[in-house]
């Protein structure tokens, strides 16, 4: 397959393009990075005007963002967070509408932070969401993307969970739960973590790709989500942990404001309904399968 990928350069981009590409695809990565240099297989491109209208793409897959974790969530990094997601997707509807054969596919990312603050209901794809900044700002940046149906597109629409991969994402600051014989936790510790395993992220997206009867949105959180704290007991299990404490929220609150509240002392107990029901099996469903497995 011919296949443009934005945000190819993060977290799960690289790993996604790394294992397209030892399937035999075809990968161009749209990057604001100038200095990036592909081969026969693997290309860049800065701007997407530069594409030629005659250019087919079997796939897009859309994973561009600013990072939603860094810093407080001042007025103008809020406007950036919606900015490089909104307009990114914007961007590649343009270019479908001036390719003379639009995209087949467009998986676009969109998070969990969809359904708001929620406490202990289980949140498949239909539930009712919870108004806040990061509700709004998946409603925006999954309007963008169905837009590509209007050009025939088939467009999947991934609700990503906390993404747990080695070398990069919430695992590393996780891990530092349980540090020095001390497990701690969040808050209350009761909120719930929806988490999913990189692995399973990347064989979602190719799923959704290479399927061509699914389409619509997809909560992409393992099967069985778990408490804050019991996310510090799965790591604790696998490392001597003498004493567990609690971080009070007023503390985190006052380092990160908003954020804190609605990143780390709420969260959602989301249920991947519409992915089991179109018979994709996860390969981590289990927490404590994920966190030997990252710990390894
Ligand atoms: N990781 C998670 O736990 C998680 C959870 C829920 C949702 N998501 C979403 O999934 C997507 C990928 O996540 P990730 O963890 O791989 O993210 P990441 O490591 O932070 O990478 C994000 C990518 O977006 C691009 N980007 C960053 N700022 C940008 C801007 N201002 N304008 C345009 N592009 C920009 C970067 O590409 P260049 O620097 O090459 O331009 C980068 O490769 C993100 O949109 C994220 O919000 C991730």
């Amino acid at each position: 397959m011919n296949i443009l990928i934005t945000g190819g350069t993060g977290f799960i981009g690289t790993a996604l393009v790394a294992q397209l590409l030892s399937r035999g695809d075809a990968v161009t990565v749209y990057t604001r990075n100038t200095s990036l240099s592909g081969d026969q297989s693997l290309s860049y491109v800065n701007r997407l005007d530069d594409i030629p209208a005659s250019t087919v793409y079997d796939a897009v897959i859309n994973l561009a963002g600013e990072s939603i974790a860094e810093g407080r969530w001042s007025d103008a990094r809020k406007r950036a967070l919606v900015s490089s997601r909104v307009d990114t997707t914007n961007a590649l509807y343009a270019l479908a509408g001036r390719l003379a054969r639009p995209p087949a596919v467009l998986v676009s990312a969109s998070a969990i932070g969809y359904y708001g603050s929620q406490d202990d209901t289980p949140l498949a794809e239909d539930a009712a969401a919870v108004a806040g900044f990061s509700h709004q700002l998946c409603v925006d940046w999954e309007a963008a993307a169905r837009r590509f149906e209007t050009l025939g597109t088939r467009v999947c629409v991934v609700r990503l969970g906390v993404v747990l991969g080695p070398g990069g994402g919430a695992f590393e600051q996780l891990r530092k739960s349980v540090q020095f014989g001390v497990a701690t936790w969040l808050g209350s510790g009761r909120q719930w973590l929806s988490w999913v395993h990189r692995d399973d992220v990347l064989r979602a997206i190719t799923f959704l790709v290479d399927n061509d009867g699914v389409a619509g949105v997809y909560n992409l959180t393992a099967p069985e989500p778990v408490t804050n704290r019991g996310f510090s007991e799965a790591l604790a299990a696998h490392k001597r942990v003498l004493v567990g404490l609690p971080v009070p929220g007023v503390v985190m609150r006052l380092a990160l404001g908003e954020m804190a509240d609605e990143l780390l002392l709420n969260g959602q107990r989301v249920i991947p309904q519409r992915l089991e029901q179109a018979g994709f099996s996860f390969e981590y469903a289990r927490v404590d399968q994920a966190v030997s497995a990252l710990l390894a």
